[in-house]
C-alpha cells in the first residue's frame, strides 16, 4: 500500500514568527544578511557566500543579463535562463561579467550620414540624450563625434540636417584611452567640466562612456557580490541532456555557478550531470533541484549537488500541482529538507546550503523561509516586475504591468525543464502566461524587502540569518486569524498597499 502522510503540508501563509527577546543591538543597521550559496565543511569557509539571501530565478522572463549586473549591484546572485541557445547564455555571462561599473556600452549610436530626424527618434526611444557618432553606427565602430542635447534645436534647425553637420567632432572632445581606471576618468570629467567622457580602444573603436552623473553610483551599492577580479558574479540555469556542451561554454564566458533547472530533481538525469560537472569541472560549483522532502535532499547531496533547491508547484505561474498532482505545501516542504540538511551537517561535517524556490508573495514569506531553515531564496514574480527584467512592459486600462510566463508555458517551450528522457517535446502545459504589476527599479524594491526582513530579524533577537534559524519560534496559525491579519472590520480608505 502506499505510504500516506497524513499531517497537511503547509504554506508560509501559515506561519507567524513569534518575537523573541530583543535588546538595545537588535537595530536593522547591524543586521547582517550574508549568506552561503555552496557547501562547505565546518570551520572553513564557502566557495561563494551572498551579501543577501536572494536569487533570481532561472526564467526567460527574469533572468537576462540586465537584472543579474542589477541584482549583483545588490548582494544576490540570477541564474542566466537557460532555455536558449548556448551562445546566447553564454553571451549573457560574458556580458555581467565583463561589465564594468561606471564603464556604459553606448546604447544610442548613429553614423555621420545620419540625419536630426534619426536623432530626434532615437533620443524619443532610449531617453538618453548622449549620442556617440560612430563609422558604422554601433556602439564598438570607430568614434567620430558625439551629439547632446547642446549640439542641436529641432525647432530651429532642418530634421533633414546630416549628424556630421552639427555632431561635436573627435577632435574637439575629451577621451578617455581603454583601460582607464574609473578614478582617473572621474579626473578628466571633473577637470574638462563635461558630463561623458567616451573611452576609446586602440583603433580609436568606441568602448564605453562615463558619466559624470553616475559619480556616486557606487555608493548606492554597499553590498555588491564580486569576484576576486572585482567582476560581478553570476549564476546560470543548465538541463540534463545538452550540459556536455553547454556547462564548458558557460565556464568559458566566465560563469562562478551553475543550477540545473528541472521542476523534479530526485532523478538519475540528475545525478549524472552532477557527476559529469564535478568530474570536469571540480572548480565550479552546481546547485540541483527540486525536490520537496529528506530522501530527495539526501540523493543530490551524495550525488554531489553544491547547494540543493527545495519547491515543487508553489511557483506563481505553476500549475504543476493541478495537472500532475505532485509538489508539496512550500513551508513543510523546506521545513523537512532543512532538518534533513542538519542532520546531514552534524553526522558528515559537510552543511549543504537549501534554497527556498517559489511561492514567495509577500516580503516576510522571505523572513519565514529563512526561519524554517533556507540560507537564501529564489524569486520569479518578484523580480519580473522590475525594470531590468527582460519582458516587455505594457499599458493596460492606464495601469503598467510586465508579462511574467512559467517555464513550463507553452510560450517557453521549455521541454528540457519537464525531461524525463524521452521525445524532445512539451507534451502538456505546467505553467501559465501572465501579467504582473510593473514595481520600477529593482533596486528601490529589493532595499525595501530586506529592510522588513532585517526588522522582522530583529523583533526575532537576531542579527544574522544562522540566528534566525537557531532562535526563531515559528507558529502554525488558523484560517480565522490569517484574516485577522489583513486590515478588518474597517472601511479602508486607500487599497493600495506597499505590503507587497
Ligand atoms: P515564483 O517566485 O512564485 O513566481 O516562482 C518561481 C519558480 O517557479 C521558479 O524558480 C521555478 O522553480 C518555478 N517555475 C517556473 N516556471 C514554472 C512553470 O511553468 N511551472 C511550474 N513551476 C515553474
Amino acid at each position: 500500500m502506499a505510504k500516506i502522510i497524513n499531517e497537511p503540508a503547509h504554506t508560509f501563509n501559515e506561519y507567524l514568527l513569534i518575537p523573541n527577546y530583543s535588546d538595545e543591538n537588535n537595530i536593522p543597521s547591524k543586521v547582517s544578511l550574508v549568506t552561503p550559496i555552496t557547501k562547505f565543511k565546518k570551520g572553513q569557509e564557502p566557495k561563494i557566500k551572498m551579501n543577501i539571501p536572494m536569487v533570481s530565478a532561472i526564467m526567460q522572463s527574469v533572468s537576462g543579463d540586465k537584472l543579474a549586473i542589477a541584482l549583483a549591484k545588490e548582494g544576490g546572485i540570477s541564474f542566466i535562463f537557460g532555455a536558449q541557445s548556448i551562445e546566447n547564455e553564454a553571451r549573457m555571462v560574458k556580458n555581467v561579467k565583463s561589465y564594468k561599473a561606471g564603464f556604459v556600452p553606448s546604447d544610442s549610436n548613429v553614423k555621420p550620414t545620419s540625419t536630426l530626424k534619426d536623432v530626434v527618434a532615437l533620443k524619443e526611444k532610449t531617453n538618453h540624450s548622449t549620442i556617440a557618432v560612430t563609422s558604422d553606427g554601433t556602439n564598438k565602430g570607430k568614434l567620430l563625434g558625439i551629439i547632446t542635447s547642446r549640439d542641436y534645436r529641432p525647432s530651429k534647425m532642418d530634421l533633414n540636417a546630416k549628424v556630421s553637420s552639427f555632431m561635436t567632432p573627435l577632435n574637439k572632445l575629451v577621451v578617455g584611452k581603454d583601460g582607464i581606471s574609473l578614478n582617473k576618468a572621474n579626473d578628466l570629467i571633473w577637470d574638462h567640466k563635461i558630463n561623458q567622457l567616451p573611452i576609446i580602444g586602440k583603433n580609436g573603436e568606441l568602448k564605453y562612456f562615463v558619466f559624470r552623473k553616475d559619480y556616486d553610483e557606487h555608493k548606492k551599492y554597499p553590498n555588491e557580490l564580486l569576484d576576486d577580479k572585482k567582476r560581478y558574479v553570476v549564476g546560470a540555469g543548465i538541463n540534463t541532456r545538452d550540459y556536455a556542451e553547454r556547462v564548458p561554454a558557460l565556464v568559458k564566458a566566465g560563469v562562478d555557478i551553475l543550477c540545473i533547472d528541472s521542476s523534479e530533481g530526485f532523478t538519475e538525469w540528475q545525478k549524472k550531470t552532477i557527476k559529469w560537472i564535478k568530474k570536469n569541472y571540480p572548480n565550479i560549483p552546481v546547485g540541483a533541484g527540486n525536490v520537496v522532502n529528506a530522501e530527495g535532499f539526501r540523493f543530490l547531496v551524495e550525488a554531489g549537488a553544491d547547494f540543493v533547491k527545495v519547491g515543487i508547484g508553489g511557483g506563481s505561474i505553476c500549475i504543476t500541482r493541478e495537472t500532475k498532482g505532485i509538489g508539496r505545501g512550500q513551508a513543510t516542504a523546506v521545513i523537512e529538507v532543512c532538518k534533513e540538511r542538519d542532520k546531514y551537517f552534524k553526522k558528515t561535517g559537510i552543511y549543504v546550503p537549501v534554497c527556498s524556490d517559489g511561492g514567495i508573495v509577500l516580503d516576510h514569506h522571505i523572513t519565514l523561509a529563512l526561519a524554517m531553515g533556507a540560507d537564501f531564496v529564489m524569486l520569479g514574480r518578484y523580480f519580473a516586475r522590475f525594470d531590468e527584467s527582460p519582458s516587455n512592459k505594457v499599458n493596460i486600462n492606464g495601469t503598467f504591468y510586465k508579462e511574467y510566463w512559467g517555464e513550463g508555458s507553452a510560450r517557453a517551450r521549455n521541454w528540457q525543464r519537464y525531461d524525463l528522457g524521452g521525445e524532445s517535446t512539451l507534451k502538456f502545459e505546467e505553467g501559465v502566461d501572465s501579467y504582473v504589476p510593473y514595481a520600477g527599479a529593482l533596486h528601490d524594491n529589493v532595499v525595501m524587502s530586506l529592510e522588513k526582513v532585517k526588522s522582522t530579524m530583529c523583533n526575532c533577537g537576531a542579527l544574522t540569518i544562522k540566528e534566525l534559524q537557531e532562535n526563531a519560534t515559528l507558529t502554525l496559525v488558523s484560517s480565522t486569524s490569517i484574516v485577522e491579519g489583513g486590515a478588518h472590520d474597517v472601511i479602508q480608505k486607500d487599497k493600495t498597499s506597499s505590503f507587497k
